[in-house]
């Protein structure tokens, strides 16, 4: 699975969410709704729907998405976080 870092946090540039070609980024605007994109301060990544594909990497402005074994140790929460989200939403 990829991970999306804190990084996105206050920018949550929608980018990598057009270039998923499994639309499992959330939430985000056009798939979810204004009000659950707002309620959140970064996107996820459903990492049970994830193909590793590697599309949304270069697609971040911010250089927030990671493949899971390559997320910078200051941001190791972040792989739980992402996957928290699915269970909870
Ligand atoms: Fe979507 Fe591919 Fe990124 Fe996974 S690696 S979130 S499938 S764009
Ligand atoms: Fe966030 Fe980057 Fe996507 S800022 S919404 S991870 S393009």
């Amino acid at each position: 699975a990829h991970v999306i870092t804190q990084r996105c946090v206050g920018v949550k540039d929608q980018s990598c969410v057009e270039v998923c070609p499994v639309d499992c980024i959330h939430p985000a605007s056009d798939l979810d709704g204004q009000e659950a994109f707002d309620d959140h301060p970064q996107l996820y990544i459903d990492p049970d729907v994830c193909i590793d594909c590697g599309a949304c990497v270069p697609a971040c402005p911010v250089e927030a998405i990671f493949y899971i074994d390559d997320v910078p140790e200051e941001y190791q929460d972040d792989i739980e976080g992402n996957r928290d989200f699915y269970r909870t939403w």
